[in-house]
C-alpha cells in the first residue's frame, strides 16, 4: 500500500512538470474559472487509477432522485480503505500547490470525516446522469472541484455553462467528454454543471476530488450535507460506518501522538 501511495505521488509529480503553468493560469481565469487539461495522466497512471476502481466498485452505492440525479457513487471512506493510487492522488502536497497557484487561494483538504472529499461516480446504467447544479460549498469558504476522466466509452457528458455569473457576458457552453487521463477544474460557486443520459451498453466513470479554503463548517450546513451525502449519494449505512471509523481513527492518532 504505501508503495503504491508513493509511486502514484512520483506519477503525479510528473504530470505537473510537464504543465505550462502561466499559460494554464491564464486560460483558468479568461473561463471564468474553469480548465480543462486533456492529457494530464499518462495510460500507466490511469490503470493504476483503474485497479482502485475495479476493487472499488463491486461496494457502489445506487441512487436515483427523479428528475435530479440517476447513478453510483463510491465514498471517500471506501477509497481510504481500498483507493490507495486515488487517495495518494488527493493527498498529494504537489497538486494541492499547483491548484492553489492556479486559483488564486490557499487550498485545504477537506476533513477526514467528509464522505465527499474525494468519490468515484459511476453512469454505467441506461438514463444516469446528474441534473445541472453549481457545487455550492457548505465550507465557510470557497470550494474547487476537480474531475478526472477515467472511463469515457459513453456519449454521456460533463455540461457546463461558464461565465454565468458574469455581468454583461452571454454565457459560454461546453460539452465535455472527460477521457482518460483528462482533468477539469472549477470553482463551484461559477460554473453551472451536470452529466447527460447514458445510454444502454455505454460506461463512464470520473473521480472527483473536492478542495477548500476552509475547513470550518456551521451546524445547519452540516446537518443539510449529511442528509445530502445519506440520500443523494452513499447511503445511510455505509455513511454511519465511515463516520464511526474515521472517530476510531481520529482516537488512535491522538493516543498514539
Ligand atoms: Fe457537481
Amino acid at each position: 500500500m504505501i508503495r503504491a501511495t508513493r509511486t502514484f505521488a512520483a506519477e503525479i509529480d510528473a504530470a505537473l512538470a510537464r504543465l505550462d503553468l502561466p499559460a494554464l493560469e491564464r486560460e483558468y481565469w479568461a473561463q471564468d474559472e474553469f480548465l480543462f487539461i486533456p492529457r494530464f495522466l499518462p495510460p500507466v497512471a490511469v490503470g493504476a487509477l483503474l485497479d482502485d476502481v475495479k476493487r472499488l466498485e463491486p461496494g457502489l452505492n445506487r441512487n436515483y432522485i427523479p428528475r435530479h440525479k440517476k447513478g453510483g457513487s463510491v465514498s471517500h471512506y471506501a477509497i481510504a480503505d481500498e483507493g490507495p493510487g486515488l487517495l495518494a492522488f488527493y493527498r498529494s502536497e504537489r497538486f494541492r500547490r499547483f491548484l492553489s497557484r492556479l486559483v488564486r487561494a490557499d487550498l485545504k483538504l477537506c476533513p477526514d470525516d467528509d464522505p465527499h472529499a474525494c468519490a468515484l461516480y459511476f453512469y454505467t446504467e441506461p438514463g444516469d446522469h446528474m441534473g445541472h447544479h453549481y457545487d455550492t460549498s457548505y465550507y465557510r469558504g470557497a470550494r474547487y472541484t476537480v474531475l478526472v476522466g477515467l472511463v469515457q466509452d459513453s456519449s454521456s457528458r460533463l455540461q457546463c455553462r461558464l461565465h454565468t455569473r458574469t455581468p454583461g457576458r452571454d454565457p459560454v457552453e461546453l460539452a465535455v467528454a472527460t477521457e482518460p487521463g483528462s482533468l477539469v477544474i472549477f470553482n463551484g460557486d461559477k460554473v453551472y454543471h451536470g452529466v447527460s443520459p447514458s445510454q444502454e451498453g455505454e460506461r463512464r466513470v470520473v473521480y472527483t476530488m473536492e478542495y477548500v479554503t476552509s475547513q470550518e463548517m456551521g451546524r445547519m450546513q452540516r446537518l443539510y450535507s449529511n442528509l445530502k451525502d445519506a440520500v443523494a449519494y452513499f447511503g445511510i449505512r455505509a455513511l454511519l460506518r465511515g463516520r464511526v471509523r474515521a472517530r476510531d481513527l481520529q482516537a488512535r492518532v491522538q493516543a498514539e501522538s
